[in-house]
């Protein structure tokens, strides 16, 4: 059987559109719902409020609610020689409903993959230090898509207290791991309790749903307070020292089983 030549020529113009990305941290999670995006949206505020140059780019075409939490109405990105995200509220933010409006995209499948892999390759992010990536739910063709053509991707997986979520991340933290994709660590969000192995917590906070639309009231949340705490985790992550990384794969590890892609240290 011959081999397949891989001659889509946008595989490596995405590679070098993301050269100049310190990092990209792919938000994701194996259920709609469980706050994938507003997570998103906030790690990114809360790292450019850190001082982090911070880009966003909603990756769920079907599902776009970046721009409704972030409220970008009337910024559009410009073109030169490709497409530049605007600045919202400080972060450069990229999402398929700056060309969809208010319809949901109809899109199925490879086509999918082909508008994600179309935007992967126009939009020029130049310098950042973190892009963070708001994932559709699950792995599907779209996930596994970006994690192919984003090899600097790491996960930063989200769920909900609910057996049924730990055991859906569980069998897909399987699949990230036969990849050898690197996972940050797990984020529980909507908790209840404290309780020890997460990465991060996040509690449910209820308050946070009438702040939607308007990021200078969702950064006075005790929501966006968790997430801070989190951005601080990211941001200090690479930094960690060889010890500190080793007790985060333990932890990891007991949660999830063994995962080869830890940490980075
Ligand atoms: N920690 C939380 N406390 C209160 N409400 C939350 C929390 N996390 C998410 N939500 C709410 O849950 C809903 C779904 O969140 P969303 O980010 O759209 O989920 P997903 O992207 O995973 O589908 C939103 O209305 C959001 O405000
Ligand atoms: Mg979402």
């Amino acid at each position: 059987m011959p081999k397949t030549l891989n001659i889509d020529p946008r595989v490596s113009i995405i590679e070098d559109r993301l050269e100049s990305v310190k990092r990209i941290i792919a938000v994701t999670g194996f259920k709609g719902g469980i706050g994938k995006s507003v997570i998103s949206v906030s790690l990114a505020l809360a790292l450019n409020e850190k001082g982090f140059k911070t880009g966003l780019f909603d990756m769920d075409f079907s599902g776009a609610s970046g721009h409704i939490i972030l409220n970008s109405a009337g910024s559009f990105p410009r073109e030169d020689k490709g497409l530049i995200p605007p600045y919202v509220h400080g972060i450069k933010f990229m999402t398929a409903a700056y060309f969809s409006g208010d319809r949901a995209l109809p899109l199925r499948g490879s086509s999918v993959s082909n508008a994600i892999k179309e935007l992967l390759t126009v939009t020029i992010w130049d310098e950042l230090d973190f892009l963070i990536m708001d994932m559709p739910p699950g792995i599907n063709d779209t996930a596994l898509d970006v994690i192919k053509l984003v090899k600097k991707a790491e996960i930063l997986p989200v769920q909900i207290p609910s057996k049924i979520s730990e055991d859906v991340l569980k069998r897909s933290i399987e699949i990230y791991r036969e990849l050898g994709i690197k996972i940050t660590g797990t984020v529980e969000n909507m908790s209840a309790s404290s309780k020890p192995g997460f990465y991060s917590q996040i509690f449910y906070d209820k308050a946070l749903e009438k702040t939607l639309g308007c990021p200078e009231k969702i950064m006075k949340t005790c929501f966006y307070g968790d997430v801070l705490k989190l951005a601080l985790k990211v941001s200090r992550t690479s930094k960690m020292s060889k010890r500190e990384g080793e007790r985060e794969k333990t932890r990891l590890v007991k949660q999830n089983g063994d995962i080869p892609g830890e940490v980075k240290k």
